[in-house]
């Protein structure tokens, strides 16, 4: 119903404002957005017929995904193939020998700010063939902004926007999806054209390039580097400040597992104090003297010598509370990841907190006010 709502809405609008008007507004907020990526599968063309008035009106390279089985492309409806595709999901969700096979696929989506999905409908729930693209790749599109559209004959697609939620946790949704139906297939242009002035995608510019890090209370920066790996840190950073216990290693670093995984941009570095390293994608490390290995770059320290550097981390002094934010005013009540298994309490700025503490303290993952 809030789809049907949006949509009328959308043909009011345009009703009020000329064709060229909205197409003019679109070019101008389309002219910053990042790159952008449509992914799609057609199995009778009428995504196939979307995507083609989508790229009229926007610019995006296209990759469509392809069965193995090839009948699943060209041939007619087969509606019981394709309840059969789905059930095999729906037993065993998490396991990748669930999904039907595709084509390999050669398009890298580090190179994507924005994907845009096109999907048919199939018993309510996303094409099994969709569902496997989007599976194979969920770590890969992290931090994404993603938008969706859903090809139906008539049913509402509520089953195939929580596929898409399950199959990608770690996107940004750029708006709702956009319905299309055998009843306004013939209007898709129109549709799209109002569809696109709601979707927030995301520009160029977006992309934060600064991570601030807290330690004993005092806030140092960090740049960041542009990678699939910082993308999807700042998107979780975006939910809000991370707060982890990080430990001295090998005596050249401090490292803590951040309690979540990122995806991974490993490479062979030879670090130098001051680098921010993400080690098999859930543990930050941040680096006060030199060690070689293959691990994902996420930034280094601004302006701070090693001297600097070993005196802010404690090097060598044990475990410290470590919080990461975008804007460094820390917002650590929210989000707090300390070592459960200790009752070791820290205040909001990540120092420890002691005897005399006041106010707001954080202990075994709960916010507690001592008076
Ligand atoms: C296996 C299968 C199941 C489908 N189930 C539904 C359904 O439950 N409700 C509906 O409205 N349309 C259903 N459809 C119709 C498609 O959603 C619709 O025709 C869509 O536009 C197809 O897009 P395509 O031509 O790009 O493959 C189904 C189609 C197939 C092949």
């Amino acid at each position: 119903m809030k789809q049907i709502m949006m949509l009328l809405a959308a043909l009011l609008l345009t009703c009020s404002a000329s064709d060229g008007d909205a197409k003019a507004e679109n070019t101008q907020a389309l002219a910053n957005m990042g790159k952008t990526l449509i992914v799609y599968y057609s199995y009778t063309g009428n995504c196939e017929a979307i995507v083609n008035s989508l790229a009229s009106q926007i610019t995006a390279d296209q990759l469509e995904i392809q069965p193995a089985e090839k009948g699943l492309r060209y041939e007619a409806n087969n509606y019981t193939l394709g309840a059969q595709l789905l059930n095999a999901i729906k037993a065993n969700p998490n396991d990748a020998s669930s999904y039907p096979t595709i084509d390999p696929v050669s398009v890298t989506l580090d190179n994507y700010q924005n994907v845009i999905i096109v999907t048919p409908l199939w018993w309510s729930q996303m094409a099994a063939i969709m569902q496997t693209y989007l599976f194979n790749n969920s770590a890969q599109m992290a931090g994404k902004h993603l938008a969706l559209i859903v090809s139906s004959h008539s049913s509402g697609i509520s089953g195939v926007v929580s596929d898409a939620q399950r199959l990608l946790p770690n996107v940004t949704w750029a708006g709702e999806a956009l319905w299309i139906n055998a009843s306004n297939h013939s209007n898709r242009a129109l549709l799209i054209t109002n569809w696109l002035t709601t979707q927030n995608f995301q520009t160029s510019n977006d992309m934060p390039k600064q991570l601030h890090i807290t330690i004993g209370g005092v806030t140092k920066t960090a740049m960041l580097v542009s990678n699939s790996s910082t993308e999807a840190l700042v998107a979780q950073l975006q939910q809000g400040d991370i707060t982890y216990e990080a430990h001295d290693y090998g005596n050249f670093e401090k490292v803590g597992d951040l309690g979540y995984s990122f995806p991974q941009n490993n490479e062979q570095i030879t670090t130098v104090p001051g680098d921010i390293i993400l080690y098999q994608g859930s543990n930050l490390c941040i680096y006060y003297d030199t060690n070689s290995w293959n691990f994902t770059r996420i930034g280094w320290l601004n302006g701070m010598t090693q001297a600097d550097i070993k005196q802010w981390v404690n090097a060598g002094g044990g475990n410290v509370s470590v919080t990461l934010s975008l804007n460094g005013r820390t917002t650590a009540c929210r989000q707090v990841r300390v070592d459960e298994t200790k009752s070791q309490a820290y205040t909001p700025a990540g120092t420890v907190a002691t005897a005399g503490t006041k106010g707001i303290v954080i202990q075994n993952g709960k916010k507690i006010i001592i008076r």
